[in-house]
């Protein structure tokens, strides 16, 4: 296998691309599709070695198809949008190509993600003999590698994970997000939800905060938030009693966020303005910064990890894994920002894993059913290197303390 196509060509998927053309050792044929074919002529002028490029509309399976028996890769990266993945999926099946992506399927009319629409194609895929790989962006995606490597390597049994996610920069501009603005904000305004002893416990929108102390960065308030990596590191990481996701927004962020939602423009159902439905978070979309734009002046780093809970030889055992990428770095290499950058990394890495024989199946994985130690040894050669440290109870105080 040496042939990719990279569906999505916008601030996560310019990433992929161009890291694939870093290595042409992997990756012999890179193929790079959008809904606009502007986009990847872009992001084709910015890849140090040659990428073919063509339009596609992902949500039109006979459209994706056709350019699948045309362009014949072994692999298609998804990194348009969660919508995409089921008509991908299908395409993907049709046509005999295995399937990544790095963000679960959730349908236009509900903000709900969840892999209960993905898990199912798991006998389609493995009758054809072909593998989706499911979540292999940063998070999800990094995190839940952190997790099968603690899980293979540094842990008899891990009963707690907090995964802690820190964007401690700044783009300068009044408002942004950091990844597509409608995906994110249908996932920051839903209720919050974390697993605790067996079942799902929901929250109010940002109702539970708390200090976490990020390497490299040092104390941040961060938010209990559900993120979809959870729904399958319960299933697959045995003997978990607590998982819980925490993310940092800062005031201003929230300041924003309170007052789009109060006059309801991230609201997912159409308004009729003129005679002409409009879905108030699609048109906001069009007013805020796309996500690849805001590399320039980004200043600062982010800061993201996995901290266990559990037991080594009898023991109780607390580590963190973590990754600290800057911003500065990410626009020098790539032209994009640490959050495209985090993203856009780990599924090139995946695709090297599926390539070079490291990672094999037949059916849907989520990515911390696949051996992790190749990828562990990969990705920090690729641009997101790795720390473990062994931490205390009190080296996160308030994190281990706060009441959920
Ligand atoms: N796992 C993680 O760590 C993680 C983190 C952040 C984001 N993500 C995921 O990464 C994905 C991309 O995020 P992003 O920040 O790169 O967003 P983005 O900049 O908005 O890029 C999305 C791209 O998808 C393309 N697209 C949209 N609809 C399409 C269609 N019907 N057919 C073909 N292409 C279509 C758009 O193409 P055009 O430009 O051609 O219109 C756009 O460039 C999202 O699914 C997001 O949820 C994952």
């Amino acid at each position: 296998m040496d042939s990719v196509l990279i569906i999505g060509a916008g601030a996560a998927g310019s990433v992929v691309a161009q890291k694939c053309a870093m290595n042409r050792d992997v990756f012999k044929k890179i193929h790079l599709a959008s809904r606009r074919l502007k986009s990847c002529v872009d992001v084709a002028a910015r890849c140090k070695t040659p990428v073919e490029v063509s339009q596609v509309d992902a949500d039109n399976v006979a459209e994706t198809v056709a350019l699948l028996k045309k362009v014949k890769p072994d692999l298609v990266i998804n990194m348009a949008l969660p919508y995409q993945d089921l008509p991908i999926m299908d395409a993907c099946l049709e046509a005999g190509v295995n399937y990544m992506d790095t963000a679960n399927y959730e349908p236009r009319d509900e903000a709900k993600f969840s892999y209960t629409w993905q898990w199912p194609y798991h006998d389609k895929f493995k009758a054809k003999g072909l593998m989706a790989i499911l979540g292999c962006g940063f998070d999800p995606g990094q995190s839940n590698i952190y997790c099968a490597y603690a899980q293979e390597h540094l842990f008899d049994e891990i009963s707690q994970i907090d995964i802690v996610d820190c964007n401690d920069g700044s783009h300068g501009k009044a408002f942004a997000t950091n990844f597509n603005p409608e995906i994110n904000l249908r996932e920051v305004t839903q209720r919050g939800k974390y697993w605790k002893d067996g079942k799902w416990i929901e929250i109010d929108p940002l109702s539970i905060a708390c200090m976490v102390d990020y390497p490299e960065v040092g104390p941040r308030k961060s938010y209990l938030i559900y993120h979809e990596e959870e729904e399958s590191l319960v299933e697959n990481i045995k003997g978990l009693k607590q998982i819980r996701f925490w993310m940092t927004f800062s005031d201003n962020y929230i300041k924003h966020l309170d007052v789009l939602q109060n006059v309801g423009m991230t609201r997912i159902d159409p308004v009729m303005y003129k005679g002409n439905p409009v879905i108030p978070i699609e048109f906001l979309k069009e007013l805020l910064p796309p996500p690849s734009s805001l590399g320039e002046n980004y200043t600062g780093r982010t800061s993201i990890g996995c901290i266990f809970v559990g037991k080594k030889d009898g023991k109780e055992k607390r580590a963190i894994i973590y990754n600290v990428c800057e911003h500065n770095d990410c626009y020098k290499e790539v032209g994009a920002q640490a959050v495209s950058y985090t993203t856009g990394v780990p599924p090139v890495v995946g695709a090297m894993m599926l390539f070079q024989g490291h990672w094999g199946g037949k059916g849907v994985f989520n990515v911390e059913q696949l051996p992790s130690k190749p990828f562990m040894d990969e990705i920090g050669k690729q641009g997101l290197p790795w720390t473990m440290k062994e931490i205390k109870a009190a080296d996160q105080a308030e994190l281990f303390a706060v009441k959920t």
